[in-house]
């Protein structure tokens, strides 16, 4: 390895997305809008980047999804991404717990064309999970921290064999190798990551990520075994 290799710095590594994306991820209208919308009604800007909107499209087209379920909608940006890779006859249900956010995500994905694909499901997610029916093909994690084993709980429960697991943010900055660190969303991730490793039901990896947002990254669970966690049971009926 060369010794002259530049260290990540912000600036870098912001180029360094800006120009992937440029260069990979096609200019939309629809998306920029939803975006925008998100700004403009006032809501924070942590949606996921473009490079990785379109890494989630992918990855519901690489295994057909037909069913997918997100868990934090904020303003449809990633609803989006994912309403398109389904296909016409596809579904996309996706949960949120701030009426304004699923106000703005509902304009937005209308506004994309997708919103027939696209049931938002506005309440807690650890209320509105039991009352949903599976199977799920893809299940998108990008809520509270806190709640995240819940979350991965219901996708199991609501997946199938096969099924594809992603939680987003589980570096926050680093912060989760921090001993020092106890915030209650870095512990949220770090049980998560944790239950990924442990639980039978899951196989499962993570990618730090440098982007746009700054330092973060995802994991990617498979399911194994779906079921409740006493092991191998169908998905819960209600
Ligand atoms: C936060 C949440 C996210 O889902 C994200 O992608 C970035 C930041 C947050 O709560 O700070
Ligand atoms: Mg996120």
């Amino acid at each position: 390895m060369s010794d002259t290799n530049p260290a990540p710095t912000p600036d870098g590594w912001r180029s360094v997305d800006a120009y992937l994306t440029e260069t990979l991820v096609e200019k939309d209208s629809a998306l920029e809008h939803a975006r925008a919308a998100q700004d403009a009604a006032g809501l924070p800007a942590i949606e996921v980047v473009p490079l990785t909107g379109k890494l989630l499209h992918l990855l519901a087209r690489m295994i057909g999804a037909r069913r997918v379920l997100e868990i934090g909608t904020l303003g449809g940006y990633s609803t989006i991404w994912l309403a398109r890779a389904v296909g016409e006859e596809g579904r996309v249900t996706t949960i949120e717990a701030e009426p304004r956010n699923a106000a703005v995500a509902r304009r937005s994905i209308d506004d994309a064309g997708v919103g027939a694909r696209v049931e938002i499901r506005q309440g807690r997610a650890a209320e509105v999970l039991p009352q949903l029916e599976g199977p799920f093909d893809l299940v998108f994690i990008d809520a509270d921290k806190e709640s995240n084993t819940i979350y991965l709980d219901w996708a199991a429960r609501l997946g199938r064999e096969g099924t594809v697991v992603v939680v987003d943010n589980v570096v926050r900055a680093g912060r989760i190798v921090d001993p020092e660190n106890h915030e209650s969303q870095v512990e949220g991730v770090r049980r998560s990551l944790a239950m990924l490793a442990d639980d039978d039901r899951f196989d499962a990896t993570a990618v730090q990520t440098l982007d746009a947002k700054g330092w973060d990254g995802f994991a990617v669970a498979l399911i194994t075994h779906p079921g409740d966690s006493s092991g191998g049971a169908e998905p819960a009926r209600h």
